[in-house]
């Protein structure tokens, strides 16, 4: 499917025209038909309201479709008024049948461009790779009415919306297909076609690097560990993304129910993002360094497994007692962490779903952030808002550690069932050092279980767009 821009209404087997609640309907030089149709239908414009209807040649589309986006609030819930429209529109062509698509929109600045492109883009998005019968998807070509100074906004979205649904794809793959191994294999891949360096490191290179709590989770599985790391070059000091990525999470010998492991294939979303958000960074090129790194290893137990009980040391000496294996993602992180964090970065992201804790504080949509650096935390409060990623701050009280103080280690690995997400995100703090820090918890909106406005069920990207924004923005300051 391929979004441009075009500057004069073209021929549309659909033309989707997005309307503002209470405007004055565009003349579309059908008479009063439009406005007649309208009235009867009562369709003012509210968010998500759409009226089809036939121009029975009338007009150089064959269908209308008026969509809603509801009433101006503020430049970044216009944004996203922008992205469902044209993730609707492009559903309707769908449904319809239709090859061509025109979006016409009452606005249409660079942002509002780029959020129509990525909206169509996203929303086209399906994972029917495993479906004997594929819905067919006959939808070739979606233009944007707008001025052609414009193509480059679209082209934005477009790239983004690709990277989205990269990190869509590898979500979606089951843990049979995306191994540690093939999940790096992905991230060679992507930095290969973009023209970035990748080192992707053995258990025995790990071992060497002290990465012991890193080691601990992967031991019970069968599949060697893979320590990846993306390089994008630059002058500076670099942004690193640190993302979690385990390929599957059984919750190892403190297993977890059936239930509770049906969805485990998309605990390594984080990592997911991470590749995804590189490939963008690849093409906005900014001025400084960004890295990604990610520790790819399934949590399973076997004979081999480590335990409850066992007590570790990682990468920078500090000790963990294990009291709960499926407690996994922050031990991983641990290491991966202090690696990243070597380098001296300007800022440290990681991405995980690591507490199903979040979800009860949240909800399954909003994304919980922490953060030891005020500055660092509102610069990524705004990107997640400016793209569309809901997001809420979360606190780090030095008064809860004693939660997770072990007596016979420096830490252990949980801190019991009240504010889960809160001293998991404590005991990361704990390896990250001085460096200015955010970790998103995004185990809500990694993956969801209906299809929501842009995003479909199952894996949808959480974190990417955010990251990208963010990147975006430093490098203009
Ligand atoms: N990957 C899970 C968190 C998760 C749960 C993500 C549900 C998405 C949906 C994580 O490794 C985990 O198991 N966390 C435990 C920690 C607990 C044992 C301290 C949790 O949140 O229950
Ligand atoms: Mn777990
Ligand atoms: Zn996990």
């Amino acid at each position: 499917m391929d979004v441009s821009v075009v500057s004069r209404e073209p021929r549309a087997d659909l033309l989707a025209v997005l309307v503002r609640e209470g405007a004055k309907l565009p003349d579309l030089g059908l008479g009063d038909l439009v406005d007649r149709v309208a009235r009867e239908e009562e369709f003012k414009g509210a968010e998500n309201a759409v009226l089809s209807l036939h121009t029975h040649g009338k007009i150089a589309a064959q269908r209308l479709a008026l969509i809603g986006i509801g009433r101006e609030k503020d430049a970044e819930r216009t944004l996203e008024q922008l992205r469902n429209a044209a993730s609707r529109a492009v559903k309707l062509a769908k449904a319809a049948g239709a090859k061509t698509l025109a979006i016409s929109s009452p606005v249409t600045g660079d942002r509002q461009v780029q959020a129509l492109a990525e909206g169509a883009s996203l929303g086209a998005y399906v994972f029917d790779r495993y479906k004997k019968e594929k819905k067919p998807f006959k939808l070739q070509r979606v233009q944007i009415l707008a001025d052609k100074s414009l193509t480059k906004s679209a082209r934005l979205g477009v790239e983004i919306a690709a990277a989205v649904n990269l990190a869509r794809d590898l979500v979606n793959e089951p843990a049979g297909k995306v191994t540690p191994r093939a999940l790096a294999d992905e991230a060679r891949k992507m930095a290969r076609a973009a023209g970035l360096r990748c080192d992707v490191l053995s258990r025995a290179q790990i071992k060497k690097l002290g990465m012991n709590l890193f080691l601990a989770v992967s031991q019970g599985s069968a599949q060697e560990p893979q320590l990846v790391r993306i390089s994008y070059d630059g002058r500076g000091r670099p942004v690193a993304l640190v993302g979690k990525a385990i390929t599957f999470d059984s919750g190892g010998l403190s297993i977890k129910t059936a239930q509770g492991m049906e969805d485990m294939k998309a605990d390594m979303a984080g990592a997911a993002a991470v590749i995804a958000a590189m490939k963008v960074v690849a093409f906005l090129k900014p001025p400084f360094p960004v890295r990604a790194y990610f520790g790819a290893c399934e949590n399973l137990p076997s004979g081999t497994a480590y335990k409850p009980g066992d007590v570790i040391a990682g990468k920078n000496g500090t000790s963990v007692e294990v009291l709960n294996t499926d407690a996994e993602g922050r031990l991983v992180l641990a290491d991966v962490l202090s690696w990243a964090v070597e380098e001296t970065p300007a800022a440290v992201v990681d991405l995980a779903t690591l507490t199903a804790a979040i979800l009860v504080a949240l909800g399954p949509w909003i994304t919980g952030l922490f953060s030891n650096h005020d500055a660092l935390a509102t610069e990524m409060l705004s990107a997640a808002k400016a793209a569309g990623e809901p997001i809420w701050r979360m606190p780090l009280p030095p008064e809860m550690e004693e939660l997770i103080r072990s007596p016979i280690a420096d830490l252990k690995n949980t801190g019991g069932r009240y504010g889960g997400a809160i001293n998991a995100a404590l005991f990361l703090q704990h390896f990250v050092g001085k460096t200015p820090w955010a970790h998103l918890d995004i185990a809500g909106p990694a993956s969801v279980d209906k299809e929501r406005g842009y995003n479909p069920r199952g894996g949808t990207g959480a974190g990417v767009r955010m990251l990208i924004e963010w990147i975006r923005r430093r490098a203009q300051a």
